[in-house]
């Protein structure tokens, strides 16, 4: 767990909020192959799921709990909502993790609580308090969320984080639940917390948002600079509605712009140090997982990992980047885990080499499953000169849908 305050902590959600996506369910199985890559992709936690919801997700959150969640590797993490059979059902799930952590939510918009949960303010602070400490009976580690705290008033926030904290929340995350807030606004609203709340230093501040204005991420930028220190994301951007703030656009972001961010880190802006401790080269592999796992597709100008991300269409761009990359790239694709010019295998390539790319574009098949699209790929390989991971993952998803 990175508990440096110079760093930022990425806490992955793509196996809760990220699965709370019609049509995006996975079985116990499939939640702990990503959980797997997810640890080597180095995220800090896993949001594992939500033990009360289901029999399923009980059973996920446990089996990661035990697989993944060992010493040296990430922090596992159960959802709850402030109430005791949900807080209990989350300990129970986390119990064989190395490091545990109970996230605890209630909601503290006036919207939520009139026509929601039918509570007053001061039900809200009660609740909150008392169901923070009986968190902190299980684990030492607890994350509190007042839901809904883009469209909270900000004092009442400040009564609630303050409650919290006092009761033993080690972090608090402050969800824009509805994706309703612009950059500007939320960064206030992280540096009003830091200002206003008189126990914040003994917390981390993390952000939670979502993209329905499209606006995720640059919430999440405003956010760093005015304090927040972990950033909760999903791979591809999956989740609910619109989705969730995107990991792989979150970690490139701090990581390309690294100089314009490091002074809010206390670095010197020439640092090379990165800003998190994500494996960028695992980033396009464990995309490609999740999207195939998930069945929900990558849009092909999706920043970062969709299919044209580092494609270069036009004559003039061509040009230019045969002449210097610099001129129309940000990034070297090898930086994501993707090969130069995205082209790996051709007619002389081998089974290993063709098992290998599968592996590390997130397909792990069976013999059967392999020895067909291994055949589609030699018929393909003839006709083309370059077989582009693209034409891979074509090839494969036909050949699997009809074993
Ligand atoms: O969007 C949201 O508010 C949430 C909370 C449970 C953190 O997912
Ligand atoms: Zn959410």
């Amino acid at each position: 767990m990175n508990t440096q305050p110079n760093r930022i902590i990425i806490f992955d959600t793509t196996l809760r909020d990220g699965e709370q996506c019609p049509g995006a369910t996975l079985n116990v199985e499939e939640k702990l192959t990503i959980a797997r890559q997810l640890a080597r992709l180095g995220v800090d936690v896993i949001e594992a799921g939500f033990p009360y919801a289901s029999v399923g997700d009980f059973e996920a959150v446990q089996k990661i709990a035990q697989t993944v969640g060992v010493e040296s590797g990430p922090t596992i993490c159960g959802l709850a909502r402030a109430t005791r059979q949900d807080i209990e059902a989350a300990a129970k799930a986390l119990k064989p993790a190395a490091h545990g952590r109970i996230h605890t939510f209630i909601a503290t918009s006036d919207i939520h609580l009139k026509y929601k949960l039918k509570k007053t303010r001061q039900d809200v602070l009660a609740i909150a308090e008392e169901m923070v400490a009986y968190a902190k009976s299980f684990v030492e580690d607890v994350e509190f969320s007042p839901e809904d705290a883009g469209r909270s008033d900000p004092e009442f926030l400040y009564e609630v984080l303050e409650r919290a904290i006092a009761a033993g929340a080690t972090t608090v995350n402050i969800p824009d639940t509805v994706g309703y807030t612009t950059p500007t606004e939320f960064g206030g609203l992280i540096r009003g917390i830091k200002e206003n709340v008189p126990n914040i230093d003994q917390a981390i501040i993390s952000v939670h948002g979502h993209n329905d204005l499209g606006l995720a991420v640059a919430n999440f930028l405003e956010a760093v600079k005015n304090g927040a220190r972990q950033l909760e994301c999903t791979i591809n951007g999956i989740g609910e509605r619109a989705g969730n703030a995107a990991l792989e656009e979150l970690v490139m972001a701090l990581h390309v712009r690294r100089q314009f961010y490091n002074p809010y880190f206390g670095r010197p802006p020439e640092s090379e140090e990165s800003l998190t401790n994500i494996d960028t080269r695992q980033i396009y592999k464990t995309s490609r997982l999740v999207s195939n796992l998930t069945g929900m597709l990558v849009q092909p100008n999706k920043a970062i990992v969709g299919a044209n991300a580092f494609a270069h269409e036009s004559g003039i761009h061509q040009d230019g980047v045969l002449k210097n990359k610099l001129t129309y790239e940000i990034m070297d694709a090898k930086l994501i885990g993707l090969t130069d010019n995205q082209i790996v295998l051709g007619k002389h390539s081998g089974r290993n080499a063709f098992r290998s790319r599968l592996k590390e574009l997130g397909f792990d098949l069976s013999e059967t499953e392999l020895n067909k699209a291994f055949v589609r790929f030699k018929e393909v390989a003839d006709k083309k000169k370059d077989v582009s991971d693209w034409d891979l993952e074509a090839l494969v998803n036909d050949e699997i849908s009809q074993v």
